[in-house]
């Protein structure tokens, strides 16, 4: 059995899997650092980063009972974008790995992990594919026509759809990261309370904006002297529920567009990303690719956010094509899908 060993350190999670070359996840652990920033309102760089440093030791050692270092054939890292201490982090790791077991190191795209996190699940998950990305610093909507075609049809202008939640969640006095609070304060609240106006909504422009939403919010807020229980819950529900309507009214665009590009033959959606964790989002998401009958390729709650098993799925596609890289990369901040 041959196997890649795949490294995740882009942001505040540190997390290692080990893949095989027929796509199955044999082990993945990752250690989150929330605990550590949740203090500070937001991910603190250099805490991250040496956190990165103690936890990739532990959990390597907990891989090396079960490697047989003869069967590595490659060692993977995210490589972008991120955190650039975080990264790091994970790629000297990898490289000092691949160096000392003469095999090749590959640099991962993090958002190609993202938009590959389904096929973690589900082996029948394969291009071409419509791709909505919705996580904590990115927020996109992507034809993935083949391994190296993806077209961007759609982006945020402004925030992330998971920066909105967790602002929203900080206005409404909620820890980081928000995107879990909002979702269990909604449950009690009444979505229809405040009329929230869908941003950009002229039923052609694909792209998203989030900051005009976020400020709406703080306004209502705002209004209110002594912001109770259920006015929380209400605001909360209001939000999502717009948020929602938001990425649907995008979506149904960026299907045309996509059924345009690719002759109506390949209806497949996978969406991915922290946000895509979102109960209310995933019923939406399963409404409307009933309506366009689309199948709907969307991860257990566990590989939505951060995690290595999606990163080793990505670098399989990259060992598979032949990718590689450099022992000289370096990581990359901003690294474009
Ligand atoms: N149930 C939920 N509902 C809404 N948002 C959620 C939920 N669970 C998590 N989130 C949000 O998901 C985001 C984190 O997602 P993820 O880990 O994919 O982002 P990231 O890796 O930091 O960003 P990127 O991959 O773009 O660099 C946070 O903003 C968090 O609030
Ligand atoms: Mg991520």
């Amino acid at each position: 059995m041959k196997y890649i060993l795949a490294i995740e350190t882009s942001c505040d999670e540190t997390s290692v899997a080990l893949i095989d070359l027929d796509g199955n996840i044999l082990n993945e652990i990752t250690k989150t650092q929330i605990d550590l920033h949740k203090i500070y309102g937001g991910v603190v760089p250099e805490i991250a980063s040496r956190s990165h440093l103690l936890e990739i030791k532990e959990i390597l050692n907990n891989f090396l009972p079960i490697i047989d270092k003869n069967q590595l054939v490659a060692i993977a890292a995210t490589g972008g974008p991120g955190l650039i201490g975080a990264l790091m982090v994970g790629v000297m790791v990898a490289k000092g790995m691949a160096i000392m077991l003469n095999i090749p190191f590959i640099a991962v795209n993090h958002l190609r992990g993202h938009a590959l996190s389904p096929k973690i699940e589900y082996k029948n998950f394969d291009y071409p594919f419509l791709s909505l990305l919705i996580s904590g610093g990115h927020c996109q909507i992507l034809a993935a026509k083949s391994f190296n075609d993806y077209q961007i049809l759609g982006k945020t202008i402004d925030d992330s759809a998971g920066e909105a939640f967790d602002k929203v969640a900080k206005m409404l006095g909620f820890e980081y990261p928000g995107g879990l609070h909002i979702q269990e304060t909604a449950k009690n609240g009444d979505h229809l309370k405040y009329k929230f106006k869908i941003p950009m909504d002229d039923g052609v422009n694909p792209d998203f904006s989030f900051s005009g939403l976020k400020t709406a919010v703080l306004k209502e807020i705002q209004k209110i002297d002594c912001l109770t229980d259920q006015n929380k819950s209400d605001i909360a529900a209001s939000f999502q529920y717009t948020v929602a309507r938001a990425i649907e009214k995008k979506l149904e665009i960026a299907i045309k567009k996509y059924n345009n590009l690719l002759l109506n033959n390949a209806n497949k959606l996978g969406c991915c990303g922290g946000v895509a964790a979102n109960i209310q989002i995933r019923q939406m998401l399963t409404s409307l690719c009933k309506k366009h009958s689309f199948d709907l390729f969307i991860p257990s709650i566990k590989y939505c956010t951060d995690n290595a098993s999606m990163i080793a799925v990505a670098a399989l596609e990259a060992y598979n094509n032949e990718i590689f890289s450099e022992l000289n990369f370096e990581p990359l901040s901003k690294w474009n899908i």
